[in-house]
């Protein structure tokens, strides 16, 4: 793993940037796997300015999406599929129907995701990382061989996601639909970005500690091209 630590969140985004702005450049037909939450916001922002300033196009990409609540409709406020607008894709010139997320609440559904994904080669899978080591909805305890898949979210996760959902935890839903670490896995790059101390012990136990199912972002270990983008507190773990 090549590890960047950075001063703070606005030059983890930067930095960030620059990896995904070398494969988009590199490649301007590149697939890339998306993620949502407050970690790749920030990219988001540079990738939207990039383009406004720089004409950077995004025609010719294809973008497939980790993960989906179970149960919010499409346009809920707080869906995934809402967030990937409203902080990206509507922002840049990219084609609605080569943008993609997992939907649906049954395993034939995540099945059928799976085998789109496998019909492509991610150029780039971005990541952010759970306090307890999630990526994707992977939580701790997931086989790192698993593929796209229905996931019962931990009380932590619920409780994380619930600054979301008015501080409330009884509206944040309880079943996600995710690409498996192993579907992960299976990207030419990877690319995790991770800020504040209380990613601290999960990026130390993700970078140091043994690959075990405990922490699925050790799973990463296994793969030969990780690029991990920290700011000093969420590095402040590592020795
Ligand atoms: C989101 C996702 C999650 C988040 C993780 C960190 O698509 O897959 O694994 O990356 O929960 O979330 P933030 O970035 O909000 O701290």
């Amino acid at each position: 793993m090549r590890v960047i630590v950075c001063k703070d969140y606005n030059e983890m985004s930067e930095k960030a940037f620059e990896v995904m702005k070398d494969v988009i450049t590199k490649n301007p037909k590149a697939v890339l796997g998306l993620a949502t939450g407050s970690s790749p916001e920030g990219l988001y922002k540079c990738m939207v300015r990039d383009h406004e300033e720089n004409g950077t196009s995004y025609q010719d990409i294809t973008t497939y999406n980790l993960d989906e609540y179970v149960g919010l409709p499409k346009n809920h406020p707080e869906s995934y599929y809402t967030f990937m607008h409203k902080n990206l894709f509507d922002h840049i010139d990219i084609k609605e129907e080569n943008t993609h997320l997992p939907s649906g609440s049954t395993q034939e559904e995540a099945d059928t995701y799976e085998k789109q994904w496998d019909a492509v080669t991610c150029d780039l899978q971005l990541l952010g990382i759970g306090r307890n080591g999630h990526i994707g909805f992977n939580e701790p305890g997931t086989p790192f061989a698993q593929t796209t898949h229905i996931v019962d979210l931990t009380p932590s996760t619920i409780e994380a996601n619930s600054r979301f959902f008015d501080h409330d935890i009884n509206k944040v839903p309880k079943q996600a639909i995710s690409m498996g670490i192993g579907s992960i896995l299976k990207a030419k790059k990877i690319l995790l970005v991770a800020s504040g101390a209380e990613k601290a012990d999960a990026v130390k136990a993700m970078i140091e500690g043994p690959a075990t199912e405990s922490c699925p972002a050790s799973a990463l270990q296994k793969h030969d091209d990780v690029v991990v983008v920290l700011d000093q507190a969420a590095a402040a773990g590592l020795d």
